[in-house]
């Protein structure tokens, strides 16, 4: 698949059990609602604070949104888009490209705990969402022909961005963004490449790099 996005250190996850009991969870928590069960940083602050990592932790929007921008992008409809979510606890999931993700915000939080509980989504025969079992160096190593290119507002700066990517449909590029609000990315995700490259002058929301890097691989490959 030409363009591989990963999502990485991605802040979804059940809430942990050593906050599970505190008021600001309590409150909103609805034992046959699957949403609920999510941690979500907008409801449960309060509790979240004395979390390790806490910000990266918590933030399902930010995943939801990369979602919808990758998804509906004529890259994705062209058939040249992959998706990867790798959360903040090590779990990796692949994406249907066909998947239609739900726009309301609650529906996608209850997928996603639904997700995170049986490590599948699937309708009847056809997968939706399926885990990669192993780690993130194990599905960059399943790639022939790649490169690997990590997006971080400390990277090397690229001013232009049409320099960025090869037009070349048959070649596997690999990029890697941040799906998380505050911090920067773990060793280990950025012993991963040594092309660790920034796009703009600023710190940016993750969905907008990813509807930045779709736009300059679609222009690029002239996929309209
Ligand atoms: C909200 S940022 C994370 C905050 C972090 N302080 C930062 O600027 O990287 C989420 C992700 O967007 C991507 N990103 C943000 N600004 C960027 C930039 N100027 N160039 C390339 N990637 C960027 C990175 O992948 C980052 O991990």
């Amino acid at each position: 698949m030409p363009l591989t996005i990963i999502l990485a250190e991605c802040g979804l996850e059940l809430i942990p059990k050593e906050i599970r009991k505190h008021p600001a969870i309590q409150r909103n928590l609805k034992r046959d609602n699957y949403s609920s069960q999510l941690l979500d940083n907008a409801l449960h602050h309060s509790a979240m604070v004395k979390l390790k990592d806490v910000g990266k932790r918590g933030r399902p929007d930010i995943t939801h949104s990369c979602l919808l921008n990758a998804l509906g992008s004529p890259l994705n409809k062209s058939g040249n888009l992959k998706i990867y979510i790798h959360t903040l606890n090590n779990k990796i999931f692949e994406i249907n490209p066909k998947i239609k993700i739900a726009r309301n915000y609650n529906r996608f939080k209850g997928l996603m705990a639904k997700l995170l509980r049986e490590n599948e989504i699937r309708i009847k025969e056809l997968l939706l969402i399926s885990q990669f079992n192993g780690n993130l160096r194990n599905l960059v190593k399943s790639f022939k022909k790649k490169e690997i290119v990590i997006f971080s507002s400390k990277g090397e700066l690229v001013k232009y961005h049409l320099d960025l990517f090869d037009k070349d449909l048959t070649k596997n590029y690999i990029v890697i963004i941040g799906g998380f609000q505050k911090g920067y990315f773990a060793e280990d995700i950025l012993n991963l490449s040594d092309k660790i490259v920034s796009i703009s002058n600023y710190s940016l929301d993750a969905w907008v790099i990813v509807n930045k890097i779709v736009s300059f691989y679609e222009i690029t490959n002239n996929i309209i």
